[in-house]
C-alpha cells in the first residue's frame, strides 16, 4: 500500500512551505490554510507526519495521542509552554522551536516598552488624540530618566542579553536573575528579590515554568522603588496581574508594559483602565524579518525530520 506522507499547518506563513516541503520530498501532501490562523479544529491530524503550529496551539497528550503517525511539531515561537514536551517525548514527537531569529525583534519590543512606560508615551499620545491637549507645561507628564538607572533582567538568555546589550548601550547598569553565571561585560548576577529591590527597570524574559508563574506578585512588588517600572515580554502568567494593577492604582510603581497577558487575548478589563500601563497586542516577535525566519525554521524542522535527520532547534526542556 502506498504511504502517503501529510505535512499540516494550522496557519498561513509567510513563506511557500507547499513549495519548499514537495521540492525535497516530491509526493508529500502539505496542506496550509489559505488565510489566517485556521487552530487544531481546522486541521486533520489523523494520519499527519508533521504538524507547524502556533504558540496558540495546544499540544497536549490527547492531541497527541489523536494523531499517532506524527514525528515532528514544529513549533512557531521560541517559548513551547504550549506543548507537553514530556507527552511529546513518550510519544516519540520530536518538537522544535525558533529561537535566535526572534532575540533582537523581542528585545526591541521590550526596550520600546520600558522606554514608553518610563516616558508615559501612551498618556501622552491619548492625550493629544483626544484633542484635550492646551500645549507645553513644565509639569507635564513627568516621567523618569532611564540613563544612569538599573536595569533588572528576570532570565539571562538570549532575549535578556540582547535586551541588556540595549540597556548598557542607554547608560544603564544591569543586574540580571537566572539559574547560571553568565559572562557578560558590565552585568551583575543577584538573586530575584534582589532584582526587584534594586532595579529602576524590571523585564522579564524567562520563559513560563512553575517557577517563573507570578515571578513578578505582590510581595515583590512592594520592595521595589516607587519610581520603578515593570515591563513583561515572557508570559503573561509569569505576572499575577491583579497585584500590578493593585501597585500602579496605588501609585506605588511608576510604569509598566505589558505584550502579553494572562489568559490572552482576552484582558482583564482591570487593565484596560490602569493608570501608569502601556499594552502591547503581543507583538514582541512581529517583524517581517523574524516572522519570516521563524516560518523557515518550522519549514527546515519539518523537511530535516521526514528526511530521517535531526533538526536544528529541537526542545527537550521549556525553552
Ligand atoms: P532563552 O534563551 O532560553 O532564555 C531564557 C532564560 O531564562 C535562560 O537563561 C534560562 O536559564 C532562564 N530561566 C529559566 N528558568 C528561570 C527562572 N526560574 N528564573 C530566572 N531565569 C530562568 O529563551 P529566549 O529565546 O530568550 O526566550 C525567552 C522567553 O521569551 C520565551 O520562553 C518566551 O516565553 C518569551 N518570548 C516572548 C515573545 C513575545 O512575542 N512577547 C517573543 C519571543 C520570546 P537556563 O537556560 O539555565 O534554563
Ligand atoms: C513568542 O511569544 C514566542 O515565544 O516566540
Amino acid at each position: 500500500m502506498l504511504c502517503v506522507v501529510r505535512v499540516v499547518s494550522t496557519s498561513q506563513l509567510p513563506i511557500d512551505l507547499v513549495g519548499q516541503v514537495t521540492a525535497a520530498l516530491p509526493g508529500t501532501i502539505v496542506e496550509v490554510p489559505p488565510v489566517g490562523h485556521v487552530g487544531l479544529a481546522g486541521v486533520d491530524l489523523r494520519d499527519a507526519d508533521a504538524l507547524v503550529c502556533l504558540l496558540l496551539d495546544k499540544i497536549d497528550a490527547k492531541l497527541l495521542a489523536s494523531a499517532p503517525k506524527l514525528r515532528v511539531v514544529a513549533n512557531c515561537a521560541v517559548g513551547v509552554d504550549n506543548i507537553d514536551l514530556a507527552a511529546a517525548a513518550a510519544a516519540g514527537v520530536t518538537v522544535t522551536n525558533t529561537p535566535d531569529v526572534l532575540t533582537e525583534a523581542t528585545a526591541e519590543l521590550a526596550f520600546t516598552l520600558m522606554l514608553a512606560a518610563a516616558r508615559r508615551l501612551g498618556e501622552g499620545e491619548r492625550l493629544v488624540r483626544s484633542g484635550a491637549w492646551t500645549g507645553w507645561a513644565l509639569d507635564q507628564l513627568l516621567g523618569v530618566q532611564l540613563h544612569g538607572k538599573t536595569a533588572g533582567i528576570i532570565g539571562f538568555g538570549r532575549i535578556g542579553q540582547a535586551f541588556a546589550r540595549r540597556a548598557l548601550g542607554f547608560g544603564m547598569r544591569v543586574i540580571y536573575a537566572g539559574p547560571h553565571e553568565v559572562s557578560a561585560e558590565g552585568t551583575e548576577r543577584v538573586s530575584i528579590d534582589e532584582v526587584f529591590a534594586r532595579a529602576d527597570a524590571v523585564s522579564l524574559h524567562c520563559p513560563l515554568t512553575p517557577e517563573t508563574r507570578h515571578v513578578v506578585n505582590a510581595a515583590r512588588l512592594a520592595t521595589m522603588k516607587p519610581t520603578a517600572i515593570v515591563v513583561n515580554t515572557a508570559r503573561g502568567d509569569c505576572v499575577d496581574e491583579p497585584a500590578l494593577i493593585d501597585a500602579l492604582t496605588a501609585g506605588r510603581l511608576a510604569g509598566a508594559g505589558l505584550d502579553v497577558f494572562v489568559g490572552e487575548p482576552k484582558i482583564d478589563p482591570r487593565l484596560l483602565s490602569c493608570p501608569r500601563l502601556v499594552l502591547a497586542p503581543h507583538i514582541g516577535s512581529a517583524t517581517t524579518e523574524a516572522r519570516t525566519s521563524m516560518a523557515q525554521l518550522c519549514a527546515d524542522a519539518v523537511i530535516a525530520v521526514l528526511s530521517g535527520r535531526r533538526p536544528p532547534n529541537v526542545v527537550t526542556r521549556t525553552a
